[in-house]
């Protein structure tokens, strides 16, 4: 990683996100008898048919507990999905994350229109207008960082994508952390920069 790349990722606090506490270890098997309710939006295996729905297959463990919590204690607001995770503790959100990571994800395509904007904002940035890079945190394969929280993107559909980004942007998705590195981000993308970056990473694998 260049210098510009790693003193961005630093003011934008990823040290923070990196130190959360540990957690509770997911029984995948465990999980899956817990997940009837979700499928019909997600799918059973995670992999959603819709594309407002987000695929959950493949996706980090750590970052798919925390989401759970957020939205169970409505950090993060999430109202096709209001009550239903009441009635569960830590430990079966915990199954539930280690169930949907421990499937495998399905990739989209991307715009061939849509593509080259798209690549060269995620894999470079823009310095400028001090966009860091998506790989930096997202990894070059969108695989995401699993370890540090970083969520999985490649494969994701464009509209979810796009919907969390103007989200983010818009100040209305706030459970990126004290450092906020996404809605800083996204507060800098354009419309045009939200669509190309959301269709690159739909292909993205
Ligand atoms: C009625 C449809 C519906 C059902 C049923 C549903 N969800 Fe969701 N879920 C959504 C929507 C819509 C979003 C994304 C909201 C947004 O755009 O921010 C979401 C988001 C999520 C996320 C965040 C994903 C990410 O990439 O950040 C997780 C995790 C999740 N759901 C898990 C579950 C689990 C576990 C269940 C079952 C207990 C469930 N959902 C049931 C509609 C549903
Ligand atoms: C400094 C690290 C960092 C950089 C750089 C970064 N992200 Fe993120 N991103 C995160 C973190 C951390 C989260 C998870 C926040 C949370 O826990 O809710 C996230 C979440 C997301 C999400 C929501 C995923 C989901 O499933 O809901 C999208 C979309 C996203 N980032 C896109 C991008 C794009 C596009 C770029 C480049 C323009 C980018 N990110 C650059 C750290 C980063």
């Amino acid at each position: 990683m260049n210098k510009l790349v790693v003193s961005l990722l630093l003011t934008l606090g990823v040290a923070g996100a990196a130190t959360a506490a540990e957690p509770i270890k997911g029984d995948a098997a465990a999980g899956q008898a817990k997940t009837a309710v979700c499928g019909a939006c997600h799918n059973p295996d995670g992999n959603s048919l819709a594309p407002n729905f987000p695929k959950l297959a493949g996706q980090g463990q750590r970052y798919l507990e925390k989401q759970l919590h957020d939205i169970k204690s409505g950090k993060r607001t999430v109202l096709e999905m209001t009550g239903m995770l009441t009635n569960f503790n830590d430990q079966d959100l915990a199954d539930i994350a280690a169930w949907f990571s421990s499937q495998k994800g399905s990739v989209g395509a991307a715009d061939p229109k849509l593509v080259a904007h798209g690549e060269a904002l995620y894999r470079g940035g823009d310095i400028e207008r001090k966009v860091p890079a998506c790989l930096g945190c997202h990894s070059p394969n969108g695989a995401g960082i699993a370890l540090a929280g970083f969520p999985h993107l490649g494969g994701q559909h464009s509209q979810y994508i796009t919907k969390q980004l103007n989200d983010f942007g818009e100040g209305t998705r706030t459970n990126d952390g004290d450092a906020m590195p996404m809605r800083t981000i996204a507060g800098r993308l354009s419309k045009h920069d939200v669509e190309a970056l959301a269709s690159y990473i739909q292909g993205l694998h």
